[in-house]
C-alpha cells in the first residue's frame, strides 16, 4: 500500500486511537496495570519453566500454584487495563508518525491482548479438563467449566504452551519497539510509560515520519 493509499485510511477517533500529549505521563493507573500485567506475565512463565528443572514434587506443586495465581492475576489485570483503555483512551507520545508504523504498534497491541486473554482461560481450561483444582487467591475455588478429559486435556494444554511462547515471542518484539522508540527515535513513548525516566523535549520528526492525520491528532484526548 502506498503513503497516499495508507493517509486516506481515516482512523477512529478515541479511545482506540491515542492523542498526542507532550508534556505527560501515562496515568498512574494506566502505569501501575502496565507494569503489574508484566510481571505477572513473566512470574507465570518463569514458575511454569522453572518446573522443568524441578524433580521435587513438593516444589513442582508449589511452582504450579505460584503459576496459576500469577496467570489469575494477569486476567484481572487485564479487565482493569481494558477498562481504563476504553474509557480514557491511550495517550499518544510518539509524535508525527507514519500511518503504516501506526497501524503496526495497534495491531501488536490487539495481538498482546488477545494472547493476555487467551493464555489464561487456556490454562483455566487445562485444569478444569485434568480435573485440577484453581484457588481464586486462596479465598475460593474456581468451578471447574469442562468435564475431566484427558485426551482434551493434553490437547488443551499443547495449546496452551503454543500460545505462551506466541506471547513471549510478541513480547519480545514489544520490548525491541520500546526500545527503538526511546534509543533510536529518541521520543517520549518509553518515558511516559516509566515514571523515573526523564522526558525529552518535544521534537518535531522528519516529515516523511508522518501522515496528514497527525495534526488531527494532537487535538484529542487521552487518559
Ligand atoms: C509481559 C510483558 C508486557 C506486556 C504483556 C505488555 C503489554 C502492553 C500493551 C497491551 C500495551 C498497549 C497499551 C494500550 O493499548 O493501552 C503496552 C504499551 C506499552 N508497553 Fe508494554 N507490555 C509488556 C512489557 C513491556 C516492556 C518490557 C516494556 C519496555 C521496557 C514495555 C513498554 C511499553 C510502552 C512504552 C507502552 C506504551 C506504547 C505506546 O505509547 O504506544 N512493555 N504494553
Ligand atoms: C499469562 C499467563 C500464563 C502464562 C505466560 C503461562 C505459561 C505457561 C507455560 C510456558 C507453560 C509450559 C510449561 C512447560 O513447558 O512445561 C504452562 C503450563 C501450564 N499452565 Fe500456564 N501460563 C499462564 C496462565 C495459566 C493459568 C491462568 C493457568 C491455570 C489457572 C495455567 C495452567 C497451566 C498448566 C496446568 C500447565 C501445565 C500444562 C501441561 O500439562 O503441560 N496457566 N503455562
Amino acid at each position: 500500500m502506498n503513503t497516499q493509499a495508507l493517509n486516506a485510511i481515516k482512523i477512529p477517533a478515541a479511545p482506540l486511537v491515542a492523542a498526542v500529549a507532550q508534556g505527560a505521563r501515562h496515568s498512574y493507573w494506566s502505569m501501575a496495570a502496565h507494569w503489574s500485567s508484566a510481571a505477572a506475565v513473566l512470574l507465570a512463565a518463569g514458575s511454569a519453566l522453572g518446573r522443568e528443572w524441578v524433580e521435587d514434587s513438593v516444589i513442582r506443586a508449589q511452582l504450579m500454584t505460584v503459576h496459576q495465581q500469577a496467570g489469575l492475576f494477569v486476567l484481572l489485570a487485564l479487565a482493569w487495563r481494558l477498562g481504563v483503555r476504553f474509557s480514557k483512551g491511550l495517550q499518544d507520545h510518539a509524535g508525527p508518525m507514519h500511518p503504516l508504523m501506526r497501524w503496526m504498534a495497534h495491531l501488536a497491541h490487539l495481538a498482546l491482548y488477545a494472547q493476555l486473554l487467551l493464555l489464561p482461560l487456556l490454562g483455566l481450561a487445562v485444569c478444569s479438563a485434568s480435573a485440577m483444582h484453581v484457588s481464586f487467591f486462596g479465598l475460593f475455588q474456581l468451578p471447574s467449566v469442562i468435564q475431566d478429559d484427558p485426551d482434551l486435556a493434553a490437547t488443551l494444554a499443547d495449546g496452551h504452551v503454543w500460545a505462551a511462547w506466541v506471547m513471549l515471542a510478541l513480547v519480545a518484539a514489544h520490548l525491541a519497539a520500546a526500545l527503538w522508540h526511546h534509543l533510536i527515535r529518541r521520543d517520549n513513548v518509553l518515558a511516559a510509560m516509566l515514571p523515573w525516566v526523564q522526558r525529552r523535549p518535544p521534537k518535531a520528526h522528519a516529515a516523511t515520519d508522518a501522515g496528514p492525520e497527525a495534526g488531527q491528532r494532537s487535538l484529542q484526548g487521552g487518559d
